[in-house]
């Protein structure tokens, strides 16, 4: 079963959010494509008609837009989620992982963060390093709202939309020690790369770049205010930040600026900079009958009916709602306690067996440009991706791991004893083969790369020329 307590509490979201009064109106508009009330039998309905009654029946409305945050709030964050200065050895920044160039990820399966050289699918591990048990998901869209960060929901907020600041309730990692004033959930979870040792924090005796001690790296982990302050210490050290962060919060002196501010920066600048919601699929909703293909109508019929889709990716972004297991082979070096092994969802809550293996439903607009596919990667394109749910039993036995790199290939965890725990946690509807055809399976593709903004085919003009540290920006 599908938990539908976290569905409902997204309605309730949904209805205090902009997105809210969209979705009122398209229930209002319900049934407007109803050509019945002549004489003799209603002509039989048109892939246009069968194709908005499911965008009624399962939330799919336009997106409103965000409020934008002020240019001196943005300007700031730009700083920062490109600033090296940020992490403990001076060597990633949030652009290593979630680069513009890579679409606001990275390309790898599994990312790599400190203490590594390269960029983007060149990047190779530093000696004694280990890949991030996760894929890096795609930024694109990610301030427009969903309750839940990370794979497994560790981060959590129902709060008010951005810049509806003071209202919101968030559950993360650092528990009591978060500090208030945290716009919206996104900004929640930008407290958290920088305390993260694999990816920016870096190991206690760790030199940055420039042969210092890395202080970031002493805080034990857990000292979630300890950690914070030394990053605040650091880029306050730097003249050309305490100017930015005065002008992006001139009521706040110079003295309480915490990391929180830093955070709201960034996440600002994620919602003013990643947000496309203008695809050919947007304009379909917006009722331009021509919109789309044939081919992708097709494919969106099969989603929402045959293939059964929606049932998980539902609502405007398609997905972000919900937890559930999609019987994903599992890789990498998986997550305490149960390394190698990765089980996923993180609410809270601790369940039986059957609750392993379940991930954040991902939203899948844009969803074409940010392959490789699932919480670690395990896919390279869409055209596997739509193979694994049509038949996920016999996908997981035959699981090919050459489309992956050949460093994560060891780190496939296909024993039968896994592969076995995952199928049993896999949704029962899923457990049976869809059955569709390749002519079906193709449809399916089309129509998820109808849900690609063009203008967010190339985002290279985001990267700065430079940052305030004056360290590399690439
Ligand atoms: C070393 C690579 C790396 C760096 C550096 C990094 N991230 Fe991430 N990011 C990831 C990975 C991997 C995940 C998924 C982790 C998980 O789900 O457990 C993630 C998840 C996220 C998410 C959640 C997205 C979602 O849909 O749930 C956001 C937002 C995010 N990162 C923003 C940032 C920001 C802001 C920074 C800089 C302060 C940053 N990241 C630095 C790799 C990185
Ligand atoms: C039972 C719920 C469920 C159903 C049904 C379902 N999905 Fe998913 N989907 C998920 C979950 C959960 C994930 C993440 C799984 C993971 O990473 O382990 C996912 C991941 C994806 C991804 C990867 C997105 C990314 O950013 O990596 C795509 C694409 C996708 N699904 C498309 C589809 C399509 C197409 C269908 C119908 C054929 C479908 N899903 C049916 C739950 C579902």
């Amino acid at each position: 079963m599908m938990r539908k307590y976290s569905t409902c509490r997204f309605a309730r979201r949904l209805c205090a959010a902009p997105l809210g009064a969209v979705l009122l109106l398209a229930v209002a508009c319900q049934g407007s494509d109803d050509t019945g009330g002549g004489v003799g039998p209603p002509p039989p309905p048109t892939l246009d008609t069968q194709l908005r009654a499911q965008l009624s029946r399962w939330g799919v409305v336009p997106i409103g837009a965000l409020t934008p945050a002020r240019p001196e709030v943005i300007d700031l964050g730009r700083a920062l989620f490109f600033d090296k200065e940020l992490s403990g050895n001076r060597d990633v920044s949030c652009a290593t992982c979630h680069s513009p160039l890579a679409n606001t990820a990275d390309a790898l399966s599994l990312s790599i963060g400190t203490g590594a050289t390269g960029t983007g699918s060149a990047r190779t591990l530093g000696a004694g390093r280990q890949f991030t048990p996760r894929n890096a998901p795609t930024l694109l869209n990610v301030a427009l709202g969903f309750p839940y960060m990370f794979w497994d929901g560790r981060v959590s907020g129902f709060g008010g939309p951005p810049g509806n600041s003071g209202q919101a309730n968030f559950r993360t990692p650092a528990g009591a020690a978060l500090p208030v004033g945290l716009t919206n959930v996104v900004a929640a979870q930008a407290m958290f790369p920088v305390t993260n040792r694999n990816e920016m924090r870096g190991e206690v005796g760790d030199h940055d770049v420039f042969g210092n001690v890395n202080e970031l790296a002493t805080p034990d982990t857990g000292q979630y205010a300890a950690i914070w302050s030394a990053a605040m210490k650091r880029v306050l050290a730097i003249n050309a930040y305490v100017a930015k962060f005065n002008a992006a919060f001139p009521g706040v002196p110079t003295s309480s600026l915490g990391f929180q501010h830093a955070a709201n920066a960034i996440a600002a600048f994620e919602g003013a900079a990643f947000t496309f919601t203008n695809s050919p699929f947007d304009r379909y909703i917006a009722r331009d009958d021509n919109a789309i293909s044939t081919e992708a109508k097709q494919g969106a019929l099969l989603f929402f009916t045959k293939a059964r889709c929606s049932s998980c990716h539902f609502g405007p972004l398609f997905g972000g709602q919900s937890f559930s297991s999609a019987g994903v082979p599992q890789l990498g070096p998986g997550v305490a306690p149960n390394a190698p092994l990765d089980f996923g969802e993180d609410l809270g809550f601790s369940g039986p067996q059957a609750q392993r293996f379940r991930f954040r439903v991902p939203p899948l607009r844009n969803v074409e440009l940010s392959p490789p596919y699932m919480h670690d990667g395990a896919f390279a394109t869409l055209d596997a991706v739509v193979h694994h749910y049509n038949d996920i039993e016999k996908a997981l036995r035959s699981y090919d791991v050459s489309q992956l790199d050949a460093r994560i290939q060891p780190l496939y965890r296909g024993d039968d004893a896994t592969i076995t725990a995952i199928l049993n946690s896999t949704e029962p509807f899923l457990r049976q083969p869809l059955g569709l055809s390749e002519v079906e399976l193709h449809q399916l593709v089309v129509f998820l790369r109808s849900l690609t903004d063009p203008a967010a085919r190339d985002l290279s003009g985001l990267v700065p020329a430079s940052v305030p540290s004056g360290l590399p920006v690439r």
